[in-house]
């Protein structure tokens, strides 16, 4: 075996003429690394909303394909594709080609969710001793923030790209009392694609000068076929879940935390969603389907965890779900009905695209038992969530 010390050894004594290739090489790749640190974030239009106001469209791209887009409007990711098994690249999230679909649409997707991610009961809790009301806007709840949700606010965008990866940083400023939520609550989203991995990292930062509650989340719908005329019923999902908070007829946790065994929410094993979703069950029958927060194993500890894995058998695409959450909801997208017109002129059908929304439990400020949803002044709100694609046979 030739030991590469006594390669080099060689060749620095005997030949230095072989040297001059070798010192261009190394300088080449100096280059190509001082490339790298030029990593910037793409721009275009998106239109302008109904008020006039522009809303741009930021492109994040690897060295392996993944291409991530993001809007202005909503911090909503609007595109993100991945290769599946064969190298052929696909979009997997389902979206609007246009800002009017985001500013019309009434399915979030791909939306940065906020005040409160999932429900809160009769638009109510108190906080302090004092009652807070805001609007329902999902029968007699409040869902996704309200009527107004961070989905549909405008957000400034700052490339905060670095030598590896490409970094988009959006931020908000939701005024004290913006849909009823006490408090000025400065709030920001950053979404990384590492140059070398296919994976979305999502980070979440905000702080407040009132006591409120929050709970932030990305409410992207995922079909990994990347094609949303097909059903996401064959898509394989494990859930790192021994227990699901079951709900009321509107969705409202009851408070209980129901182990998973022996039910059809038990995805403690890959398990196609459309294997059980039709069995006469009665919490299938309150989401129509599966629309429910299942509690994270291990939410004692700190740190990103994982909370799910998606695998569609057809182009072997997996997407595993990394969080810092105690909560997963997974929604089976029972509410598309093939009204919405989606990218390429796609009518959404029924159970096309499925989200898996990390958070902290639905309800909490009504549950004292829930992991605690407030937020302090002079206290840091952060969470994470990764996205992370791969491929199988
Ligand atoms: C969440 C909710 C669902 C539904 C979707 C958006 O997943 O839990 O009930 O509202 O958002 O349509």
């Amino acid at each position: 075996m030739l030991d590469s010390d006594a390669l080099r050894g060689r060749l620095v004594t005997r030949s230095p003429a072989i040297l001059l290739p070798l010192i261009a090489l190394v300088l080449l790749t100096a280059t190509f690394d001082a490339k790298g640190t030029d990593r910037k974030v793409q721009v275009s239009d998106f239109g302008k909303t109904a008020n006039g106001i522009s809303v741009y469209r930021y492109t994040l791209t690897n060295d392996r394909g993944v291409e991530a887009a993001v809007i202005s409007y909503g911090a909503t990711l609007v595109s993100l594709k991945v290769p599946d098994r064969d190298g052929k690249i696909a979009d997997v999230v389902l979206g609007y080609d246009t800002l009017d679909g985001y500013e019309q649409g009434a399915s979030y997707f791909g939306g940065s969710i906020g005040r409160y991610g999932n429900r809160i009961a009769g638009g109510q809790f108190t906080l302090d001793g004092k009652v807070f009301q805001i609007p329902t806007n999902d029968g007699p709840n409040s869902l996704h923030g309200g009527t107004i949700g961070f989905n549909k606010r405008i957000w400034t965008a700052v490339d905060r790209s670095r030598s590896d990866a490409d970094v988009l940083e959006l931020s908000y400023t939701s005024p004290d009392e913006e849909e009823g939520y006490p408090g000025t609550l400065k709030v920001k989203v950053t979404y990384t694609l590492p140059a070398e991995s296919n994976e979305l990292r999502i980070d979440y930062m905000a702080t407040t000068d009132k006591d409120t509650v929050l709970n932030l989340t990305n409410h992207s719908y995922f079909n990994l076929t990347g094609d949303a005329s097909q059903t996401i019923l064959d898509h394989q999902l494990t859930l790192h879940a021994l227990k699901f908070t079951p709900v009321d007829s509107t969705l409202i946790p009851t408070g209980e935390e129901r182990a998973v065994q022996g039910t059809p929410f038990d995805f403690t094993k890959p398990t196609a969603i459309g294997a059980r979703i039709n069995q006469d069950d009665e919490q299938l029958k309150f989401g129509k389907g599966y629309d429910h927060n299942w509690v994270l194993e291990k939410t004692d500890k700190v740190g990103l965890q994982p909370a799910a894995e998606v695998f569609d058998p057809t182009s072997g695409r997996v997407l595993e779900i990394l969080t810092t959450e105690p909560g997963i909801q997974f929604y089976s997208g029972n509410f598309l009905d093939g009204t919405a017109k989606g990218k390429g002129g796609q009518l959404y059908a029924y159970r096309t695209g499925l989200a898996l929304e990390t958070q902290h439990f639905p309800d909490s400020p009504n549950h004292p038992k829930f992991p605690s949803t407030v937020l302090k002044p002079r206290q840091i709100y952060r969470s994470t969530t990764v996205l992370r694609f791969s491929t199988r046979k």
